[in-house]
């Protein structure tokens, strides 16, 4: 009996060792909306290969290909089902995910228009805008990231890194005036998403939240396979300098608009 105190303690030790290495060691997670195609596959791609746990959403009814092989591929990458326009997919993931700290939380997922992506489209050009794709639009770029922000921010709380970021657009830029017209929507609707982040990070800074804004460059994701912008960048390109971008950041850029490799993003 008396023989058994000391190993009982040792296993005591070991365990509280055990416990503190596997807490110091807690690999970073985050979560990524809009992540079955383009900017946000990568991220999930390129988080996943640095041994992050990442939190992989999408709002198709199944679980896109894509993700699927990435789940596949890495034990560390889960999927899960989120429209940012629906509050109770949100809400659920949010519950499911309680006692989960987000690290970084990417507000991703966007619309550029309704339908095919074709620039020639006049739904967002003056004299024949259609009002029902503002509301899309407007739902998914503004409404969508304050409602994941509001919901998932418990999570940003309770993280060692707790950032939050935006893709925004150059498309939300106002100092500058438009070279062509068109393109309300989206451009209005990215306006809109960076005075939701600026006066997010107003709010959040003194709990240490940075909360950073990131135009990504024109990046040749698979939608835009059929144009050729001048200075179009390589997703792997574009989303392996945001990421080291996002790594880079302390509280102290809280509130900026940053290009892809960390420089500053006229407003
Ligand atoms: N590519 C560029 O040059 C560029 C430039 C500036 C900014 N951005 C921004 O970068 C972000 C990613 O765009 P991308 O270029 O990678 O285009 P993308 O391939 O079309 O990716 C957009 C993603 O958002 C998802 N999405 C749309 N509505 C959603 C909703 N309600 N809930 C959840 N997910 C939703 C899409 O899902 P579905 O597949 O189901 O539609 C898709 O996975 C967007 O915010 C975009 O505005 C891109």
């Amino acid at each position: 009996m008396i023989k058994m105190q000391p190993k009982l303690f040792i296993h005591f030790i070991c365990a509280c060792l055990l416990l503190s290495i596997t807490t110091i060691t807690r690999a970073e997670t985050v979560l990524i909306t809009g992540s079955n195609s383009g900017i946000g596959l990568e991220f999930a791609r390129q988080y996943a290969a640095k041994g992050w746990q990442v939190i992989a959403t999408h709002r198709r009814d199944t679980t896109p290909e894509p993700l699927q092989k990435l789940a596949d591929q890495y034990k560390n990458v889960r999927v899960a089902q989120m429209d940012v326009t629906n509050r109770d997919q949100i809400n659920k993931l949010a519950t499911q995910l309680q006692g989960t700290p987000v690290d970084v939380l990417l507000n991703n997922a966007g619309l550029v228009m309704v339908g095919e992506l074709d620039f020639r489209n006049n739904s967002q050009s003056f004299g024949t805008l259609n009002y029902d794709h503002f509301d899309a639009i407007l739902a998914t770029n503004v409404k969508g990231p304050m409602l994941v922000t509001e919901a998932f921010i418990g999570h940003v709380r309770a993280s060692k890194q707790k950032k939050i970021i935006a893709i925004s657009s150059s498309s939300a830029v106002v100092s500058v005036p438009p070279a062509n017209g068109g393109m309300y929507w989206y451009g209005m609707s990215k306006a809109a998403l960076n005075k939701l982040m600026v006066t997010l990070a107003a709010d959040l800074k003194n709990e240490g939240v940075t909360v950073v804004m990131l135009h990504p460059g024109f990046v040749k994701v698979e939608k835009m396979a059929g144009f050729d912008f001048p200075g179009m960048v390589e997703t792997p390109v574009a989303v392996g300098n945001m990421i080291k971008t996002i790594d880079g950041l302390t509280i102290n850029d809280t509130g900026k608009f940053m290009q892809n490799d960390g420089k500053p993003q006229a407003w």
